[in-house]
């Protein structure tokens, strides 16, 4: 095995937004690893969603660097990201309600038809569609009523997994999710974090918000803290336990870099 397989699909490497005066990421870096989950956790308004959004290339950072495959990279807009192979998964998910299942799946790149003509006109081919996202669905073990009802009716658990199964059929090889089951009843959530711990099986790396230590513990391999606009501490999930991430959290373990113990002893 080369000795670079482990080496991080993306990194964010001290990384800082400003907003005038509103520091909102002062010095954050985190590494996500081949088929991975990583977790990024911290207390409201440590940064975490403006680390994703500049991920996601929606934010712009202030300063630091982006490396994707080893590559600096500058990410001008989502289609940067996108492009980069990076999906987010946003809260409100962006599904057409009078859409199907399967149309959500595709949304904004439809199948064109391979028939010659069809494909002059543009037309969409249905049936290839219907096709491949029934495949997807099926490989990520998604269960919807069906793929030709419209996602009006469906749970938020279900409305979340079409989403993720989209970066799936879209060939993404890096999922981004904010707080995905924050709004989910116990059952929807359950298959949410299946669903989130499968994408590995198909080469993809997650990095996952949340505020549920239990939750995130039973699907992260690792856990970046971040504090105050930082990444404090990053910890390996089978070598930690929530007392100690909710202890780096809140700032009663002072984290591993000198800023944060600086921080720790200010406070
Ligand atoms: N567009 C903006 N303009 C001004 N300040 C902002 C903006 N976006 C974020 N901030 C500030 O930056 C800080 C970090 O916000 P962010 O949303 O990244 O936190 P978070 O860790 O995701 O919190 P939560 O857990 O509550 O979602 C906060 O103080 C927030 O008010
Ligand atoms: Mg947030």
């Amino acid at each position: 095995m080369p000795s670079d397989a482990n080496a991080p699909v993306l990194e964010a490497r001290n990384i800082s937004r400003h907003y005038g005066a509103v520091v909102a990421l002062a010095d954050a870096s985190v590494q996500l690893r081949p088929r991975e989950v990583l977790g990024l956790v911290g207390d409201n308004g440590a940064g975490k969603s403006t680390l994703l959004k500049i991920l996601s290339g929606i934010v712009a950072p202030t300063s630091g660097e982006i490396i994707i495959d080893n590559k600096p990279v500058v990410l001008k807009g989502a289609q940067d990201a996108m492009d980069a192979g990076i999906e987010t998964v946003y809260q409100d998910l962006a599904l057409v309600d009078t859409m199907s299942a399967y149309q959500n799946v595709y949304l904004g790149r439809e199948e064109v038809s391979s028939n010659p003509v069809a494909k002059f006109f543009g037309l969409v081919d249905d049936r290839k569609m219907k096709t491949r996202a029934r495949e997807v669905l099926d490989q990520l073990q998604v269960k919807v009523p069906s793929i030709n009802v419209s996602v009006k009716g469906m749970s938020g658990g279900q409305r979340q997994c079409l989403a993720i199964a989209r970066s799936l059929l879209w060939g993404r090889r890096i999922v981004i999710l904010d707080e995905p089951t924050a709004a989910l009843g116990v059952r929807e959530t359950g298959q949410v974090l299946e669903v989130i711990r499968d994408l590995r099986k198909h080469d993809v790396s997650v990095i996952v918000v949340s505020h549920n230590m239990q939750q995130l513990m039973s699907i992260a391999d690792r856990i970046t803290v971040m504090r105050l606009g930082r990444s404090i501490a990053t910890r390996t999930v089978a070598d930690t336990e929530v007392n100690e991430i909710v202890g780096l959290i809140t700032g009663s373990i002072p984290g591993d870099s000198p800023e944060a113990r600086a921080q720790q002893n200010a406070a």
